[in-house]
């Protein structure tokens, strides 16, 4: 397809690579007293199209709220930043950052698209369709980990590195703080972030976004069985375990869980490791933080960011930020 070049950051998508970080992760994880599998495993591309299905639920508020900001705001972001690159890290479908390039693309300025996600499946079809729906745009997806080699992504300043959905939170609060460091140490002074993040509410609101009636988060979060599954031959049976959702009132976080049914001992030949399960142990798959204004300036300016815009959407359910690099 012209304009569009998909690139593993280093050379080609190495599976072996991917295969012995999840060993790594499920050995640590799982081998741990209070089990734990990080959230990135979520995404092969079942995985992917399961998020997808998550943001059109009624349930679901963060990506309409965060839209309907990006729709209110995109000329001001244009206008603000004169971005000559978009960079987009943990991109999925890009469809609502099709509203910041329209933004983007009317101003004028912009020339060059880079999303940037591990679901190699997810980005290669957006950017595809991004570069057939925007034949100006240089579009160069980049199929690799936001946690590495950020140094790595193509793009002429001034750059915008967006980073939406609120995904954020879905990082420990010192992973967090290494994170914004990383994108700032890739940026220049001046050039741009902005930044999604899911806000602080009454928790059956969150619970429900998270537990929905149709059951689509539950499928989401067992589909981690089903990648140990394929790429480590664990003979695990997903039904064997509860989808939960928890709001943690201190953390501020919302956790999900997968809660075994009944003691269980699962093999997973591929990291030569066999677990038990007693009936109610829970695994810990994910956290989504919940922000409120003043930690996401403090957090920005930790890590050299300037707060120049915050925006929310008019219920006041989720935050977009516009920060500079100092
Ligand atoms: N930005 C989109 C998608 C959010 S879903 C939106 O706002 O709707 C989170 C995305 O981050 C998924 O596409 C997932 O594959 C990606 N992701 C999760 N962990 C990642 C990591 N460590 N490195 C790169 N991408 C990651
Ligand atoms: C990608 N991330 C911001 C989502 C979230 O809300 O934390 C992932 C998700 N988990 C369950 N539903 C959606």
């Amino acid at each position: 397809m012209a304009g569009v070049r998909i690139d593993a950051s280093g050379e080609a998508v190495d599976e072996v690579a991917i295969d012995e970080q999840l060993r790594r992760d499920v050995r640590e994880g799982l081998s741990a007293q209070r089990k734990s599998l990080p959230s990135k495993w979520f995404y092969d591309a079942r995985g992917s199209e399961l998020f997808e299905r998550i943001t059109a639920l009624p349930e679901y508020y963060p990506t309409r709220a965060e839209r309907e900001i990006l729709v209110r705001e995109a000329h001001a972001i244009a206008a603000t930043t004169g971005a000559r690159t978009l960079v987009e890290l943990g991109a999925g479908s890009s469809e609502k950052t099709r509203v910041l390039l329209d933004g983007l693309v009317r101003h004028g300025t912009v020339r060059q698209f880079v999303p940037q996600d591990v679901s190699g499946s997810a980005l290669t079809a957006a950017a595809e369709a991004i570069s057939t729906d925007y034949p100006d745009l240089d579009v160069r997806g980049v199929v690799g980990d936001f946690t590495e080699n950020l140094a790595e992504l193509p793009g002429t300043s001034p750059r915008l590195v967006v980073f939406l959905g609120g995904t954020i939170g879905n990082f420990l609060p010192a992973d967090r703080v290494r994170f914004l460091r990383s994108v700032r140490g890739v940026l220049e002074p001046g050039e741009w972030l902005l930044l999604g993040t899911d806000l602080v509410k009454d928790p059956a609101t969150l619970v429900r976004a998270y537990d929905d009636a149709e059951g689509v988060t539950a499928e989401f979060n067992r589909n981690v069985l089903a990648v140990l599954a394929t790429r480590l031959d664990a003979d695990v049976d997903p039904a064997d375990f509860d989808h939960v959702a928890v709001w943690d009132a201190e953390q501020e976080w919302i956790e999900m869980r997968l809660r075994a049914r009944r003691d269980l001992v699962v093999r997973i030949p591929g990291a030569d490791l066999e677990v038990r399960f007693a009936r109610g142990e829970d695994v810990r798959t994910e956290i989504s933080a919940k922000f409120r204004p003043e930690r996401v300036r403090t957090e920005l300016a930790e890590a050299g960011f300037a707060l120049e815009h915050w925006w929310t959407d008019e219920a006041g359910r989720f935050g977009l930020s516009l920060a500079q690099a100092t």
